[in-house]
């Protein structure tokens, strides 16, 4: 169970201090002030939302300082916070620094330009690579080796978008400009090419819509497998022509 202690309050603050820097060049000392005291409130609620995460999604935190010291997902969480911030400056070079620094601590790789929204948790992480032009939606789980990856070498929107509750199994691959709707679950290994509704569970290679929650009743409606239904009658179809060659060299001899 999540406890607060003193390392979650201080620790926020001190990242606070350096990630809303750059806003303040060029503004008047009551922007300043202002923009302080918002962007204070919110980045510090938004980095215990990221440790409540790691209790909520893994059975295997127990204490915040483990949190803080060893969770490479929290730790490129924070560092992509600073990239993020210096990116949408415009500042160059430094933002691309940043996450390289994170990417050679973590094994984990994140453009300064994805957007990340709340209570996002990488488990193990090593391997997992996120685009520049991904937008990741609330309370969002990856597993190790996930790919957020393009297609388009244009500079436009190439890059998924995950809405909210969506987990990403170890080793999915999502490809492109998708969007994968809210609370779905993309299953471990899964290629996924095409965009997914929410409340689905999404499975294989290509990735395939295989079970949809109703979450107003809470109940699992599976989808037919339209692979495994036409090897089926295939089956059935070798076995009646195997049985009706058995019968014409029966009557031959
Ligand atoms: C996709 C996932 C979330 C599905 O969970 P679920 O909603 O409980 O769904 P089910 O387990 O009932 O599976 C639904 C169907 O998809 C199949 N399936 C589940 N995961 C699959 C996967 N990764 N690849 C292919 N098929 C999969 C199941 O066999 C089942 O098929 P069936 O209906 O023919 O029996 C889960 O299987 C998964 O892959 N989670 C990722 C966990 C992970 O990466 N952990 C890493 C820890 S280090």
């Amino acid at each position: 169970m999540y406890v607060e202690d003193p390392i979650t309050i201080c620790f926020p603050r001190m990242l606070n201090c350096v990630c809303f820097l750059p806003q303040f060049i060029g503004a008047t000392g009551e922007e300043i002030q202002h923009g302080r005291e918002v962007n204070k409130m919110s980045l510090i609620t938004s980095i215990r939302k990221d440790i409540n995460a790691a209790f909520k999604h893994d059975p295997a935190a127990t204490s915040t300082l483990e949190v803080l010291l060893a969770y490479p997902g929290f730790h490129t969480r924070q560092f992509h916070r600073l990239a993020h911030a210096l990116f949408r400056w415009h500042i160059p070079v430094l933002p691309r620094l940043i996450s390289h620094i994170s990417r050679f601590l973590t094994g984990i790789e994140i453009h300064p330009g994805a957007k990340i929204g709340d209570g996002f948790f990488i488990d193990h992480g090593m391997g997992v690579v996120i685009g520049e032009t991904s937008e990741i939606g609330d309370n969002v789980t990856l597993y190790q080796g996930v790919t957020l990856g393009g297609t388009s070498h244009q500079r436009t929107k190439r890059h998924p978008t995950l809405g909210n509750n969506v987990i990403v199994g170890s080793g999915a691959q999502l490809i492109g400009s998708i969007t994968i709707g809210d609370n779905t679950k993309i299953g471990a290994g899964s290629v996924v090419v095409t965009s997914a509704p929410a409340n689905a569970t999404v499975v294989g290679v290509p990735g395939r819509v295989v079970a949809i929650r109703n979450p107003d009743t809470d109940t699992v409606e599976r989808l037919p497998d339209p692979v495994g239904e036409k090897l089926d009658s295939l089956e059935r179809r070798i076995a009646e022509l195997q049985k009706r060659l058995t019968i014409l060299e029966g009557s031959k001899r």
